[in-house]
């Protein structure tokens, strides 16, 4: 199951769509439910640490600063993606850590495509 990136994959797209949803809720005014989604995206943190630390253990010493820099950026986008949503729930301004957020996912997602299991596109 770990020798794809399938399972990893899988955790970090329905991260970021249950984020979007999160914030689409709040805007909606429906604070149970986002309240709820927001539970649910937290589990989603763990399994996306999970498959991704799984994924560095077995492979990481092909190329330890590359894959060190996609466990560092990992985290960024997970740790923003939380401060975006407690900011804009609270009814606060959450614009640099969307700009944190924007650089690191764009970062993270090319440093995942480059690294050497799954799609190889550079
Ligand atoms: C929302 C956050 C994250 C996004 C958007 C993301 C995105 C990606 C992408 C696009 C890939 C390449 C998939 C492929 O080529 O098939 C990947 C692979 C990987 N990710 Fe993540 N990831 C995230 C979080 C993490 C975290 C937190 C860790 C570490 C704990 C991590 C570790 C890894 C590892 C080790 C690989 C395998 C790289 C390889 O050998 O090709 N990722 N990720």
């Amino acid at each position: 199951m770990f020798e794809t990136t399938h399972a990893h994959i899988a955790t970090w797209v329905i991260g970021l769509l249950l984020f979007v949803v999160a914030l689409f809720l709040h805007k909606s005014g429906n604070k149970k439910a986002t309240k709820i989604v927001h539970m649910v995206l937290r589990l989603f943190y763990l399994l996306i640490i999970a498959t991704g630390a799984i994924l560095f253990a077995k492979h990481s010493s092909t190329d330890a600063m590359l894959y060190g820099m996609k466990f560092l950026g990992g985290l960024v986008v997970i740790a923003m993606m939380e401060m975006i949503l407690v900011k804009v729930t609270k009814g606060k301004k959450a614009g640099v850590f969307w700009v944190i957020f924007i650089i690191a996912l764009i970062a993270t997602f090319l440093l995942g495509v480059k690294l050497p299991i799954g799609w190889s596109w550079f």
